[in-house]
């Protein structure tokens, strides 16, 4: 097996922000202590990549790393999602702590699959387990893994939480951690919109001390080597909709930038199509509105990449299409 990473596993860019979180959480310290760090940004800008690399920079230094994620699951959300991941894992990798932590605080054993009390409905005698008592129980199961080795807690797309999970943390952010136990929770920021309800929260846990706030920007020509960035940015190309693929074709055979009657009337989409195709391609970043009625790429590389992985054929046809519709009279 070949040990170098493919290229598109390599991190680009980013030495600022993985310095940063790594200080923030304390990761390259002597003497770890609790932090929290709250990571926002667009979907697809690099939030998990990012936080694969911090991952990385934690393995072998004697911290353990654990992760939950937040799934779309609208209201129907299972209570405490992220955190049931968490100790699952935990409890896969370290039996017998997690058994530790299930003896030692028995209300936490509500987060930890497998090893779940009977509900009150299939034994009368077991009381249910009260709200403040599980914060409480899984507060002071993290303070002590935090204890046995200095911790990372990851929670990916919080804004996917539903309330409970957002409840407990919280509970975690204000009650911070006498251990070093450092917690990331990452998010996107285009999707809080007014009434997201992590909008009001999140501002709520920046305002708490000790809780600190990355908000990641787009990559740009100057973080990067330009063939990484072309080469990124082709990768994310290939996660976008045939519609999608087919608009930012027809922008790169335009040059500069399009306008949107001339993108409709070359790329052959139905208004649909292409609104879906365009909207695709805004939000991952590729083509940004270029005044009011006409589309770029982001970065100018990018484009000249997708015209060079044209096909010949494809190429004159796109041209031929130019020609026809700027010709044509406008309707
Ligand atoms: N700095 C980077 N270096 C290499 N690949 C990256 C980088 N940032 C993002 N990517 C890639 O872009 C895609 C989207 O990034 P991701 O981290 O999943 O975004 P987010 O979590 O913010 O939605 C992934 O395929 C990821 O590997
Ligand atoms: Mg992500």
């Amino acid at each position: 097996m070949p040990l170098d990473l493919p290229v598109a596993d390599a991190l680009i860019g980013r030495a600022e922000e993985l310095d940063r979180l790594a200080a923030l959480t304390g990761l390259d310290e002597a003497a770890p202590r609790a932090a929290a760090v709250l990571l926002s940004g667009d979907a697809g800008i690099g939030k998990t990549r990012l936080l694969a690399a911090l991952r990385g920079r934690a393995d072998g230094t004697g911290w353990r790393v654990l992760v939950g994620h937040c799934l779309d699951f609208g209201e129907s959300a299972l209570p405490y999602l992220p955190f049931s991941e968490l100790f699952g894992r935990l409890d896969t990798e370290s039996p017998s702590l997690a058994q530790v932590l299930a003896d030692a605080y028995p209300p936490m054993r509500r987060v930890m699959p497998g090893r779940r009390p009977p509900t009150d409905s299939e034994r009368d005698d077991v009381p249910r387990v009260d709200r403040s008592e599980l914060f409480e129980g899984v507060h002071a199961a993290i303070e002590h893994l935090g204890g046995d080795a200095p911790l990372l807690v990851v929670i990916e797309d919080v804004h996917w939480a539903d309330q409970s999970t957002r409840d407990l943390l919280s509970f975690m952010f204000a009650r911070g951690f006498s251990t070093p136990v450092s917690i990331v929770v990452s998010y996107r920021s285009d999707d809080l919109h007014r009434r997201h309800p992590l909008r009001a929260t999140a501002a709520q846990w920046a305002r708490v001390p000790g809780v600190d706030r990355v908000d990641l920007s787009p990559l740009c020509d100057a973080d990067v080597r330009p063939r990484d960035l072309a080469g990124l940015l082709l990768v994310r190309l290939d996660q976008l909709d045939e519609p999608a693929r087919q608009v930012v074709r027809v922008t790169s055979a335009a040059g500069r930038g399009i306008a949107h009657d001339v993108l409709a009337e070359v790329a052959g989409l139905d208004g649909t199509a292409l609104d879906q195709g365009l909207r695709d391609a805004v939000e991952r970043h590729v083509l940004v509105p270029a005044g009011p009625d006409s589309y770029a790429f982001r970065h100018a590389m990018l484009g000249e990449a997708v015209y060079d992985d044209l096909l010949p054929g494809e190429r004159v046809r796109l041209h031929a299409a130019f020609v026809r519709a700027l010709a044509a009279p406008r309707t």
